[in-house]
């Protein structure tokens, strides 16, 4: 398909962005769709991003996903803001309406969950306290993701306790309906967790995982690691090693996709194998 005058125009903005698998995954999935739409990447300076985004204001694009170093200052130059993104504290979608105003939106959660859903079918929020190693921007859009999907317990652990504390005392409602406490490493003694999600940074480009005491999981639990340079991660093998089931972050990146391009074009991507697809991008270094 030729790129016409016509042709809608979204795509993502991150610093780096150079790596980002979002322009494969939504350009595969345009072609496929017979849309007539392109998806690029943009990687402004760090200060000059929201110029960049309010520049946009009134449709000249149709939306932006947005990453890291980005996704607070999306959520605070946005008009109007998604109940999730406002509780995440960030935005990795950016939406620009015609009559003029900036819509935030945050689908990460999403993706969270629907990679749950296609990795560990069956998976019960309710089966035990979850545990949310980290507690930078991945750990709280994780937390609150959680939490709107209706977990009782919740457990932050960080290397940075007072960083714990602050994220849990930014989603702790006025109901309290969900248990969330943060916690240093000494106070896990006795945690059963069902639910282990790897929300750090560690791992990533074939490091160390995060420390886990792997005895402070139920047998049956679920271990989701948002690192997916590489797929199967150290933190993932260990998780694998004590018989437990785990989910990728590739899986997670796909399930986010999915409503971002639904949000961008008003339709439903079409079905094509993206994981096969993102996996051949991860193997050449894409
Ligand atoms: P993001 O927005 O992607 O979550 P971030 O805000 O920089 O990024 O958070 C990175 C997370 O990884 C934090 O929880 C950080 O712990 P601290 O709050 O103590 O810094 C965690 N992390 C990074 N390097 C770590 C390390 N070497 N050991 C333990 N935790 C680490």
């Amino acid at each position: 398909m030729s790129i016409t005058a016509k042709t809608m125009v979204a795509g993502v903005v991150g610093a780096p962005v150079r790596h980002s698998l979002s322009p494969l995954l939504h350009n595969a999935w345009l072609r496929q769709a017979g849309i007539d739409g392109v998806y690029v990447a943009f990687a402004p300076h760090q200060d000059a991003f929201p110029a960049f985004a309010r520049g946009l204001r009134g449709g000249a694009i149709r939306g932006l996903n947005v990453t890291i170093p980005f996704k607070e200052q999306a959520l605070a130059l946005a008009d109007t803001a998604s109940d999730l993104a406002r509780a995440a504290g960030a935005a990795n979608v950016l939406l620009f309406h015609e009559d003029g105003p900036i819509e935030a939106r945050n689908t990460d959660g999403e993706g969270l969950l629907g990679a749950l859903a296609v990795q560990a079918p069956g998976f019960d929020l309710a089966a035990g306290p979850a545990l949310v190693l980290g507690a930078g921007g991945a750990a709280r859009g994780a937390v609150a993701a959680l939490i709107a999907a209706g977990a009782q317990d919740i457990r932050v652990c960080n290397r940075t306790v007072a960083r714990a504390e602050q994220l849990v005392e930014a989603l702790t409602g006025p109901g309290g309906a969900t248990l969330l406490r943060a916690y240093d490493r000494t106070d896990l003694a006795a945690l059963d967790a069902a639910l282990v999600i790897n929300a750090t940074s560690l791992g990533l480009n074939g490091g160390p995982g995060p420390e886990m005491p792997w005895r402070l999981t139920r047998p049956d639990a679920v271990v989701l690691d948002m690192v997916y340079r590489p797929l199967n991660t150290a933190f993932l093998q260990e998780a694998q090693a004590h018989g437990l089931r785990t989910v990728d972050g590739l899986e997670m990146l796909i399930r986010q996709a999915v409503p971002s391009f639904e949000a961008f074009y008003g339709l439903s991507p079409p079905d094509i194998d993206a994981r096969s697809l993102l996996l051949s991008a991860l193997e050449t270094g894409g």
